[in-house]
């Protein structure tokens, strides 16, 4: 078998050579390219505030002053967003007043702020809210029509504002407004994989956003869009520097770096986090070990808390990677991760500070599959850990593949909350050259149902702490932004960064919805175009999936993490190969994680333990991920495995080639700049989903000995 596999990996090397030669991309032209859609660059993402097209008589009609009271930092930005986004969308100018008038106006603020918003005796509704929350209603004043966005918190009323001004840019109607929003989780946070020296890990768009040389001295505006990009949605905090923690972060010299960016971020709600190496005590402080038990140990960590949090007084906490992947962490000493854990938290506590603490940990030694090692570490911790620890959890159980099933430790930690961590980057996902919308995988993802408390115990039910009661809640997603002109490399990667917003703040929404949100803010307010463009959407994720690892295959990528590599035999650690993970030969593919093999499926609560682990009912999605079968197995459509596989690879090449003639059917509808941009990227696409599946059934029917037959 090995020989067949080095043969393979000669053969293929020329094959490629030959492939990328034939598939060289292009300059996609746009016939038809209307010159009077002006040119844009992708810069101000989905707050470019284009005219809203027909609705604006409506608008104008009910929008005749808007009146922000209050006078603080939070106020002023919400009368500044309001203001030049109504200018830029009405093409005039609105005036912004503290005062009350009797004219159609937009009213926003809180009790505490605002003398109107007090007036009406809302509280109690608001008080149900929460200091997220808001309530925009019509509502009539001294004869006028009014809107009023009214929050308990000052936050609150900005994420109002965002949301009064998306329906503005949506087009939809506001005259009988009566919208009651409350996030259904606490924490919405960003993780950012950035370094110290600029490179982001996993970072397909530019280099990092931050620049250290310059702060705290010079802050660049782009760190105030951020913010407000952010806020728009909902997120309200941020990790700002990679899990693979570079110590110099907790030196003074950059803790008022990072101060000078909470104090940026603080009236957009953004609070800064950091991700902690665990050997910091020993790196930085010159300890001779970082033992969480050792009194000198812990001295010292509530000394580093202390020096953040006269700095920051905000401060959300630390992010750790701890025994993973090289990192240092408890486990060097023979402690648990629950005592690391606790050792942090107890530092943070007095400052209202909590630790996450990630789960992404796969040690050799807790079993031989990396798929059912985290659980079995953490399940045996489960109610160890502080009241402000946290554990943080990948949507699946091995590292953000094209599709896996939920990771068991959703539902199985009962006592210990956990928040999900998605990722927007798409690092096994295309890497920002390939248009794939994850609102879809992550929709999957959320309303798939543990059964941790018996049937609706979806995901996001878990998460939202409605179904153990946790008392922290929270969703994270390691993001895509960088320098590049447009932050995320890829126009369709902003969308990503957009969904995990809207769904932090609001599991339950539609993929669907986001999607035609997204495009009508990102492009559009063009009926026939917002479809085309949320069609295309819809159907990427599964497209993706189709052309590079169906039917529950994974990790069949090299060192990359982009290109096909299911040969990859020889990775520094058997479970960083493909070969571990798909397990071809003569016989068949898969990996058998049923009560059968390696009782992966035991991790999950009945019935999903027995939907996974039965044959005839595991989803054909997950087939190969969880089941070992033959090359003629018989799938539910009657066909064999081995032709099923053929159409999956044949079927998602074509559909991500047609996605081309899709997009320039759009030519002279979206900017020409940003048109050719996207067909750009998806001729890189077209041309490298035809290498996948190429280069993935050469390569299995080395083993199968079958034909490959298109279908
Ligand atoms: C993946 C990724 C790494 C990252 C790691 C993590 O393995 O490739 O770059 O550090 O996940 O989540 O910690």
């Amino acid at each position: 078998m090995q020989l067949r596999r080095r043969n393979f990996l000669a053969a293929s090397f020329v094959g490629l050579a030959i492939l990328s030669i034939g598939c060289h991309v292009v300059d996609t032209p746009t016939p038809g390219a209307d010159a009077r859609v002006p040119d844009e660059n992708g810069y101000k993402l989905w707050l470019r505030y284009a005219p809203p097209g027909k609705s604006v008589d409506q608008y104008l009609r009910l929008i005749r002053l808007v009146i922000v009271q209050g006078d603080s930092a939070t106020s002023r930005i919400i009368g500044k967003e309001l203001s030049s986004a109504l200018n830029m969308m009405f093409g005039s100018p609105v005036p912004v007043s503290r005062t009350w008038k009797p004219k159609p106006a937009v009213i926003i603020g809180t009790p505490a702020t605002s003398k109107v918003i007090r007036g009406l005796k809302w509280e109690n509704d608001l008080i149900a809210t929460g200091l997220d929350g808001f309530i925009i209603r019509s509502t009539r004043m001294e004869g006028q029509s009014v809107i009023v966005i009214a929050s308990a918190g000052e936050i609150g009323a900005l994420y109002g504002t965002f949301h009064f001004l998306r329906l503005l840019q949506t087009g939809q109607s506001i005259q009988e407004l009566s919208i009651v929003e409350r996030p259904k989780v606490q924490l919405r946070l960003l993780n950012h994989w950035d370094n110290l020296d600029g490179s982001i890990e996993r970072g397909y768009a530019g280099r990092s956003l931050w620049q250290w040389n310059e702060l705290p001295g010079k802050l660049d505006p782009r760190y105030t869009d951020y913010a407000r990009v952010n806020a728009s949605v909902g997120i309200n905090g941020a990790v700002i520097n990679n899990v693979n923690a570079d110590v110099r972060i907790l030196t003074g010299e950059y803790l008022e770096k990072v101060a000078a960016l909470a104090n940026l971020w603080r009236p957009y709600g953004i609070r800064v986090y950091l991700s902690a190496n665990f050997a910091a005590p020993v790196r930085l402080g010159g300890l001779p070990n970082a033992d969480p038990l050792d009194p000198a140990v812990v001295d010292w960590w509530k000394a580093k808390a202390e020096e953040i949090y006269r700095l920051i007084p905000d401060f959300g906490g630390f992010l750790v990677k701890a025994n993973s992947e090289g990192q240092p962490g408890p486990k060097d000493y023979g402690r648990t991760h629950a005592e690391g854990a606790n050792m942090l938290a107890d530092a943070l506590a007095p400052h209202g500070g909590i630790v996450i603490w990630r789960a992404f940990v796969y040690d050799e030694d807790v079993d031989p599959d990396r798929v059912k090692r985290a659980y079995i570490e953490f399940t045996r911790l489960d109610g160890q850990f502080r009241p402000n620890a946290v554990v943080q959890v990948k949507n699946g159980p091995i590292d953000f593949q094209p599709r896996e099933p939920f990771h068991s430790l959703f539902g199985g930690m009962k006592q210990t909350p956990v928040l999900a961590e998605l990722q927007a980057t798409q690092e096994y996902l295309g890497q920002a050259k390939h248009l794939v919308y994850h609102g879809t995988m992550w929709k999957e993802f959320l309303d798939s149902d543990t059964f941790a408390r018996g049937s609706g115990s979806t995901v996001g039910k878990v998460l939202e702490g409605a179904v153990h009661p946790y008392r922290i809640t929270g969703m994270v997603s390691v993001v895509n932004p960088g320098l590049d002109t447009n932050w995320c490399g890829h126009h369709f990667s902003q969308a990503n960064w957009y969904a995990f917003g809207r769904l932090a703040w609001n599991h339950r929404l539609s993929a669907e919805q986001i999607a035609e949100e997204w495009a009508r803010m990102t492009f559009t307010n063009d009926d026939p175009t917002v479809d085309t463009i949320r069609d295309m959407m819809m159907s990427s994720w599964e497209t993706y999936v189709s052309y590079t690892m169906p039917l529950g295959l994974h990790h069949l990528i090299g060192f990359d993490h982009y290109a096909p590599m299911p040969e990859n035999d020889t990775a520094p650690r058997e479970d960083w190969t493909a070969v571990f993970y798909h397990r071809a030969d003569a016989d068949g593919i898969g990996f058998d994680r049923t009560k059968r093999g390696n009782k992966a499926v035991e991790q999950y609560f009945p019935p999903v333990c027995d939907l996974f682990d039965n044959l005839a009912s595991c989803p054909e999605k997950f087939l190969l991920w969880f089941h070992r079968c033959s090359w003629d197995y018989r799938m539910k459509s009657g066909k064999m495995l081995w032709q099923e596989l053929c159409d999956k690879y044949y079927s998602g090449a074509e559909q991500a080639s047609a996605m081309q003639g899709t997009w320039q059917s759009l030519a002279g509808r979206i900017d020409s700049r940003r048109h050719k941009e996207v067909a750009d990227r998806l001729a890189i696409q077209a041309a490298d989903s035809a290498k996948w599946r190429d280069h993935i059934l050469q390569y299995f029917q080395l083993f199968s000995g079958m034909p490959v037959t298109p279908p």
